[in-house]
């Protein structure tokens, strides 16, 4: 199918709810996408954080093929052996007890939030259950992690949205302290927001929730589903920060390409289940988490957690070096292989538009954000390439603003 017929087809049968760029992808093999037409893309974007490994990995590949052969789905009503493997080495990796299976990033945080409310009100029975969120946060598009979302433009047209959820605004401890009342149950925050342009939480910060999480008997839910599983360079990004949050949420990368997410808590929290309060038909199945585990194990046996360090390291040093140069660049920031550039003027459509003409995807997040999210697998070569185009960008721009 030719992109005439599919922009068409698009326009005629699927519902407008997202603005696609004008590229018909085809296939994918490592760190690059074809398109239909058989172009070569180096891919920046891996599905918004989803294909960490780069495309079509083989372990990955041959682990949903032999398990699609054996057994696909069964329901959650029976025991599978891919999940529980799965649900030890997540909760051994994180330090929780006990794992829920989902399908999806929004899914794994409704989870979060249901088990947080479940567990006030028939565990402790305290009457609990206000989530304070943060402005600029993005849990997902539910109704639930819709609300739960700091971001208006989201919400438009959705009212009523569910009560019970408050916004303090990120890396201000003194506005989290405010929003507390005795009706707070829970404190929700990506350590990293993704959605929002790439910003860290600050270590000051994590501490100050953690010692307002002590001293009110509030549970911390860390929304790790972007920056979670290895992208920042460490398995989770809350280990920058040394603060082990009560509930951690996941879903992008881990099941290397198909739908798959997970909400994990530990200690009394995570008694707040009980059979029936909560479920979903898919969540967990045979297929997803094979390839969850063969993703685990391709980065571990690889030792990519430092790749994603050092490429990270490289292209923030080099983006940084750029900076200095006066084209334009008003900050590089973020963990690993999870980036922003900030741009001093609106034109990151345009620099997305011409990194795609060179042969390379990137996203623009917001008018003067760049966001990439390259495969933990880059090499120097390819890390490289992003800061030669994006020095090419800036210069034609300089350039072309001095002829006006
Ligand atoms: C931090 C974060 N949480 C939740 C979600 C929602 O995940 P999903 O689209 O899989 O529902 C996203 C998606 O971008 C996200 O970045």
């Amino acid at each position: 199918m030719k992109f005439s017929e599919a922009s068409e087809l698009d326009k005629k049968h699927v519902f407008q709810t997202y603005r696609r760029t004008p590229l018909m992808l085809d296939r994918g093999a490592g760190v690059y996408v074809y398109d239909d037409s058989g172009n070569r893309y180096l891919d920046f974007v891996t599905g918004l954080a989803v294909n960490a490994l780069g495309h079509c990995n083989k372990r990955v590949t041959a682990a949903i093929s032999a398990q699609a052969r054996k057994l696909s789905h069964v329901s959650n009503l029976y025991y599978t052996e891919p999940m529980l493997r799965l649900a030890g080495r997540l909760t051994s990796l994180s330090g929780m007890d006990k794992a829920f299976f989902c399908n999806s990033g929004a899914e794994a945080n409704e989870a979060a939030i249901k088990l947080v409310r479940r567990f006030h009100s028939e565990v402790l029975k305290d009457g609990r259950y206000e989530v304070i969120c943060f402005k600029n946060s993005f849990h997902g598009r539910t109704l639930m992690t819709l609300t739960a979302t700091g971001q208006d433009v989201y919400k438009k047209g959705f009212d009523p949205l569910a009560p019970g959820f408050k916004h303090a605004v990120f890396n201000d401890i003194a506005s989290v302290e405010k929003a507390i009342t005795k009706k707070t149950a829970a404190i929700m925050i990506e350590p990293v927001q993704g959605e929002a342009g790439i910003y860290p939480a600050s270590p000051k910060f994590m501490r100050g929730l953690a010692t307002l999480r002590n001293k009110h008997g509030i549970q911390l839910i860390f929304d790790e589903v972007q920056c979670g599983l290895g992208r920042t360079g460490t398995w989770f990004a809350f280990e920058h920060y040394r603060v082990r949050p009560d509930a951690v949420t996941l879903a992008k990368p881990i099941g290397g390409g198909l739908p798959l997410g997970v909400m994990m808590a530990r200690g009394k929290l995570a008694e707040g289940f009980a059979p029936g309060a909560h479920a979903t038909t898919f969540g967990g199945g045979p297929v997803a988490c094979a390839a969850a585990n063969a993703f685990l194990d391709e980065v571990e046996e690889k030792k990519l957690l430092d790749n994603v360090k050092a490429m990270g390291e490289l292209i923030t040093a080099d983006v940084e070096k750029l900076r200095r140069t006066g084209l334009g660049i008003r900050e590089v920031r973020g963990k690993g292989l999870m980036l922003a550039v900030e741009l001093e003027n609106d034109i990151a459509a345009d620099a997305a538009a011409f990194f795609m003409r060179n042969g390379v995807l990137i996203n623009a997040i917001r008018s003067n954000i760049i966001r990439i999210l390259p495969p933990f697998i880059i090499e120097k070569k390819q890390a490289g390439e992003f800061t030669r185009l994006l020095e090419e960008f800036l210069r034609a721009r300089a350039g072309s603003e001095k002829e006006k």
